[in-house]
Parts: structure tokens; C-alpha cells; sequence
């Protein structure tokens, strides 16, 4: 199936905000993490079938430091402390991919912050595409 982008903006969020203050988002805006950890933007999407996937989120951290953060799927734990590691701006986005199985139907899809500094600005999670070292299909 084609990869879909879901925009953090339409997401659901706990302990953060959307904003629009740096430039290179997608869609209308991005989630601004509040300083804590437990601060997440969680996902509701549809997959035609079970099965393994990559979920791909796109993020900006303008600080000199990593802001994992854990990915559960439906509540189980899908990556933890997933790396959002600083991407030299807020105004520079950049990727961070793992893979995870996706139940058919709805998926619930949450990214946690860990750390007290909270989660880097997220922009928007991509299910789907080519997972890192993949061959393209030609
Ligand atoms: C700055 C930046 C925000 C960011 C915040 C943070 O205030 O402008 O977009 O979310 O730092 O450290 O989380």
C-alpha cells in the first residue's frame, strides 16, 4: 500500500501544543511537546490489514540534545526510547523510523516522552514506505 501521512496537528494531545512558529512543517502546523516527560501525540489510524509496517515520524530538535521517545501501538510497547536527536534547528526536520505490526482496522499510535525535557516538535508520522536498507522495488 502507498505510505500515508498523518499530520501531528490532527492528532491527539496530552501536555502540548500545536504551533506554527518554525518554519518547514508539512500540513498546517506541529505538536510542541511541553517540557515534561509523559507529554505524548497520539495517532488513530487505519491499516487494510495485520501486519508489520514502518512508522516514520518527522521531527525538528533545536537542541544539542536527544528527546527519546517511547512508541507504543495500541498500548504495547513498539520502540523504546526511540531516538529524536538534535537536528541542528527547530526549523530543520528531519526522520526517525522503527517498525511495528499494526492490527486491521483502527490503530491507536502514541509517542511518549521520556526524558523531563519533553519531545522534540513532531510533525507528522508516515505509516508505511520503504524501511531503512530496503531495496526500492524497481
Ligand atoms: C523553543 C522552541 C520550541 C520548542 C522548545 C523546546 O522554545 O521555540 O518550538 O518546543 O524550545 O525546547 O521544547
Amino acid at each position: 500500500a502507498a505510505p500515508t501521512v498523518h499530520q501531528a496537528e490532527a492528532a491527539t494531545v496530552s501536555q502540548g501544543v500545536v504551533e506554527s512558529n518554525h518554519a518547514g512543517f508539512t500540513g498546517t502546523g506541529f505538536v510542541n511537546y511541553h517540557n515534561v516527560s509523559g507529554s505524548y501525540a497520539e495517532f488513530t489510524v487505519t491499516a487494510a490489514a495485520a501486519g508489520p509496517t514502518t512508522l516514520t515520524f518527522r521531527f525538528a530538535n533545536g537542541t544539542t540534545a536527544n528527546r527519546p521517545m517511547d512508541i507504543r501501538v495500541n498500548g504495547a510497547l513498539a520502540a523504546d526510547d526511540l531516538a529524536f536527536g538534535p537536528t541542528g534547528a527547530w526549523s530543520t526536520w528531519k526522520t526517525a523510523s522503527t517498525t511495528a505490526t499494526l492490527a486491521a482496522g483502527t490503530n491507536r499510535i502514541r509517542a511518549t516522552a521520556v526524558a523531563a525535557t519533553g519531545g522534540p516538535n513532531l510533525d507528522s508520522l508516515t505509516i508505511g514506505g520503504p524501511t531503512a536498507g530496503s531495496t526500492p522495488a524497481a
